[in-house]
């Protein structure tokens, strides 16, 4: 692990993780990650900002070692999740003297996960102001982004605002900064999709917060730091907005053909009037791509074939995922195909509850598909089209 100032007196410390290919082995990792803390030198007192994934706790402990640092004396914990968290027990062996300081709901969760005394910690309250000497440090609660123990701490005046995972980015990566701002609004898209699209109306909230700040640098401990800031505040304030874009993501799988002949017409109904269509195979499924296509789209229709009277189970697979990221679409449809029977739009439509849509009518086609399945589609696409329309001007 290398170290990185970012201003004289303050340090990253950034473990990459080149070859990790699943994060809680659901999240795919393509650019793998990384785990960055920081570390804060004032004047009277250094303070260490989060920590790094535990397999990383050896080579943590020897940069701050290499750093000079003769005594430590807080650790801040800005959210209790081990990738952060699961060092401060090998800091603490080399640096006994450190305090850990973080909100109560934090504590809580460092006591159970890292199995330590609750004495040990001191608390932080929202809004509260620790001295370093010459520089200090304030602490602002922003619960689930993405656990209700999410704190971001803002360092003065050097006006840096240390996020942990909130406009983090899965990206291993030399560069220090988000200069490659095409890759990395690619990995912070996914990212957002996976970890914080459910939690996008707290995310606007916390973004509204942050407008009182000036702030000249974001540093996450996830992905490259921002110094150019509002390159992922923008972002995230079109991410987390209730508006979404004119486009419709179709998952979707095929037994027999029917199902893939609907959504192949379904989709040149719609590219021929020029709306932006992504189908995706579910049958092996990128859920990160999938998660990310979902970050602004406006419509969703899932089609499936028939299995045992309701969705195939790798749609069902889908619409779990859909369903739990929370999207923000706002229309919905089914189509698909049987061969002796089917109840399928009525089993598949209670597992995606948590769509805040408009449904369109199903179109389900018995055996292949026929005219007047084609003419069913045809309506759906004008449904389509009508709901993707630009909203008329008002005067
Ligand atoms: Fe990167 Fe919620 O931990």
């Amino acid at each position: 692990m290398i170290v990185r100032q970012l201003k004289p007196n303050v340090y990253s410390l950034a473990a990459q993780d080149w070859d990790r290919k699943l994060f809680d082995e659901l999240v795919p990792l393509p650019e793998g990650t990384s785990y960055n803390a920081y570390l804060i030198k004032g004047s009277e007192k250094t303070a260490l900002i989060d920590t790094v994934h535990p397999s990383m706790a050896e080579d943590f402990v020897l940069a701050l070692q290499k750093l000079g640092l003769t005594r430590l004396d807080y650790i801040i914990s800005n959210h209790a999740e081990l990738d952060h968290a699961g060092s401060i027990p090998a800091v603490l062996a080399a640096f006994p003297e450190a305090k850990v300081l973080a909100n109560a709901k934090c504590r809580s969760l460092l006591v159970a996960g890292l199995n330590l005394p609750r004495e040990m910690f001191g608390l932080i309250q929202d809004n509260h102001t620790l001295s370093l000497g010459d520089t200090s440090l304030r602490f602002m609660w922003m619960p689930w982004v993405h656990w209700p123990d999410s704190t971001v701490t803002y360092l003065e005046p050097d006006n840096i605002l240390f996020t942990c995972d909130f406009m983090g980015s899965h990206l291993a990566t030399s560069d220090v900064f988000a200069d490659d701002e095409a890759r990395v609004e690619r990995a912070a898209r996914m990212y957002y999709a996976e970890i914080m699209m459910p939690y996008r109306k707290h995310v606007m909230r916390h973004l509204e917060r942050l407008t009182a700040e000036n702030i000249a640098m974001i540093a996450p401990s996830h992905g490259p730091v921002y110094a150019r800031p509002a390159f992922i505040l923008d972002l995230y304030r079109r991410w987390a907005g209730d508006t979404p874009r004119p486009e419709v993501i179709v998952p979707y799988l095929s037994m027999y053909e029917s199902t893939s002949k609907m959504v192949a017409y379904l989709l040149d109904r719609l590219m021929e009037q020029n709306l932006k269509v992504q189908p995706f195979n579910v049958v092996e499924l990128d859920s990160g791509r999938f998660a990310s296509s979902l970050v602004e789209a406006s419509t969703l229709i899932f089609a499936s074939p028939t299995v045992l009277d309701g969705a195939h189970p790798a749609m069902a697979n889908a619409a779990f995922l859909a369903n739990a990221l929370k999207p923000k679409a706002t229309h919905a449809g089914i189509i698909g195909s049987y061969g002796w029977g089917t109840s399928m739009p009525e089993n598949l439509r209670p597992l995606l509850n948590n769509l805040n849509a408009e449904w369109l009518e199903p179109v389900i086609a018995s055996g292949v598909p026929k005219p007047e399945d084609f003419a069913a589609l045809d309506r759906l696409a004008g449904a389509i089209l009508q709901a993707n329309q630009p909203a008329p001007a008002t005067a």
